[in-house]
Parts: C-alpha cells; structure tokens; sequence
C-alpha cells in the first residue's frame, strides 16, 4: 500500500501502552450477520483474519449484544456466557496469527431504544 503524504503515519506502528498496533488502519465495526449463529463463527473468523492479513492494523467487531434484553436477535451474539467468550476466541487468535488485533464493540442501539 502506498503510503499517502497526506497521512505519513498511517502504516507506522501505534504503542497504546497495553499493546501496539502494527498500523493506524482501524476497520469499523460491521455487523455482518455470522456474527448470530454458532456455526459461523469459523467463516467470520477467517473473514476477519483476511483483513488482518490485508494490513488493518485494529478491527472493531460488530453485532454484539451487551446482555440478553440488548440483543439484536432471538440468538444473539454477545460476550455475557463463557461459550460465547470461546467462540470469541476462535476469531481473536485468527486474528493474533495475522499479526492483527481486535476489539468488541457492543451495539447499544438496542439497549438505548430499550431505555426509551
Ligand atoms: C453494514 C454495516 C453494519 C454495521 N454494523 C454495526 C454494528 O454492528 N455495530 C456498530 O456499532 N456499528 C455498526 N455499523 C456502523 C459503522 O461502524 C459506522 O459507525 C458507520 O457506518 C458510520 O461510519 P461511516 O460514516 O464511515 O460509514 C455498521 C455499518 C454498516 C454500513
């Protein structure tokens, strides 16, 4: 990827102190439906893994409730069991061979239209 001169720094490691980031690209996070089934997560795992190895240096994930009445769905992603955290896994370490990382992003639309 050619470096733009509008943005020397975007390639250049990021150290957040925690960890570092290989680059400044961050991926948005995009609910992209396989987050809601079981037996996706090996799909979305090797799709998140391909943009680690496309050079996004932080991926944001999508589509994941805060807790059972935030949900998105009648079978909702989240990280509130722990066999949803060993599914997370599954796409965290795809991620880590790629030289990626990633972060959860719970989608609170639904929790706010909840509260109202
Ligand atoms: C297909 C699609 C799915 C999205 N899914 C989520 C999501 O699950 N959680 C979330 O917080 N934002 C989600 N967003 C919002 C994006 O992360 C982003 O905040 C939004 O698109 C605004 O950024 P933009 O102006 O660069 O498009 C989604 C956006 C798109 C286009």
């Amino acid at each position: 990827m050619p470096v733009d001169s509008h943005f020397p720094h975007l390639l250049a490691p990021l150290d957040l102190g925690f960890t570092t980031l290989k680059n400044r690209v961050l991926m948005g996070s995009m609910h992209t439906g396989l987050e809601d089934h079981k037996k996706d997560y090996p799909k979305l795992a090797a799709y998140f893994a391909e943009r680690a190895a496309g050079e996004v240096g932080l991926i944001v994930t999508g589509g994941i409730a805060p807790g059972l009445r935030g949900s998105l769905s009648p079978s909702p992603s989240g990280l509130f069991n722990r066999l949803q955290v060993s599914r997370h896994k599954l796409i965290s370490s795809a991620v880590h061979q790629e030289g990626g990382k990633v972060a959860c992003k719970y989608c609170m639309v639904a929790v706010i239209a909840i509260t109202l």
